[in-house]
């Protein structure tokens, strides 16, 4: 069974998607881990354009580890949140040839067992067939304030909210694989709800088609 919950960032998509996955023994996978580890790797190779990528893309290797990914053999845990990968990431998941590369990745690990994955094209997109879809989303000041509250990098609330606002319009209007909520998708606003009342309500959900 694949479970797709996707949403802007900072929504609580992986929090929740980590907790229900373990009541419920499904293997949870963090798409955006991807996004941030192919970031820190094309910084790393100072790899600017697309057309610097895409020679190398085909032979990189990417696998999800617990709380991190590892990237042709090195693993990446800490270096997926830098504030560097953080301010570059939208513009690397932008290019077409990026989303193709991760999409097969994710496609593949999804092969091995029930999964949870959360993203921002799982439902439109990797997993149109997808059991379940739920779009998470709350409002950018509360976002801002939980991923304040929950970095350990020197953000301030306030860079962090612009920094959102960023992501959000990048994300939103990008060509290819915007995040846009699917048609069959269940829209779950969590301004006011707890992070408990949320992940019984997303648990819930599954069950109910299980
Ligand atoms: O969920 P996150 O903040 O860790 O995601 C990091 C970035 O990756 C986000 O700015 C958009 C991109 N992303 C994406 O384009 N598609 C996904 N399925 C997951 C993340």
């Amino acid at each position: 069974m694949i479970v797709a919950i996707d949403g802007p960032a900072a929504s609580g998509k992986s929090s929740v998607a980590k907790e229900v996955a373990r009541r419920l023994n499904f293997t949870y996978i963090d798409s955006g881990a991807m996004f941030r580890a192919l970031t820190f790797w094309a910084l790393d190779q100072a790899l600017d354009k697309e057309e610097e990528l895409l020679p190398l893309l085909e032979s990189l290797t990417i696998k999800s580890l617990d709380g991190g990914i590892e990237l042709n053999g090195r693993e990446l845990y800490h270096e997926l949140r830098i504030k560097k990968v953080d301010e570059s990431v939208s513009y690397y998941s932008a290019m077409a040839s990026v989303r193709e590369k991760l999409k097969e990745v994710q496609r593949q690990e999804a092969k091995e067992a029930n999964v949870i994955m959360d993203g921002r094209d799982i439902g439109s997109c990797v997993f149109p067939e997808a059991e379940v879809k739920i779009f998470l989303t709350a409002s950018v000041e509360e976002r801002a304030k939980r991923r304040f509250l929950q970095r350990s990098n020197k953000m301030s609330y306030e860079e962090i909210l612009e920094d959102i606002r960023r992501r959000d319009a990048y994300d939103t209007t990008r060509e290819i694989a915007p995040l846009v909520m699917a048609r069959d998708a269940l829209l779950l606003d969590t301004s006011s709800l707890s992070l408990e009342e949320t992940i019984d309500k997303v648990e819930e959900i599954i069950k109910n088609v299980s």
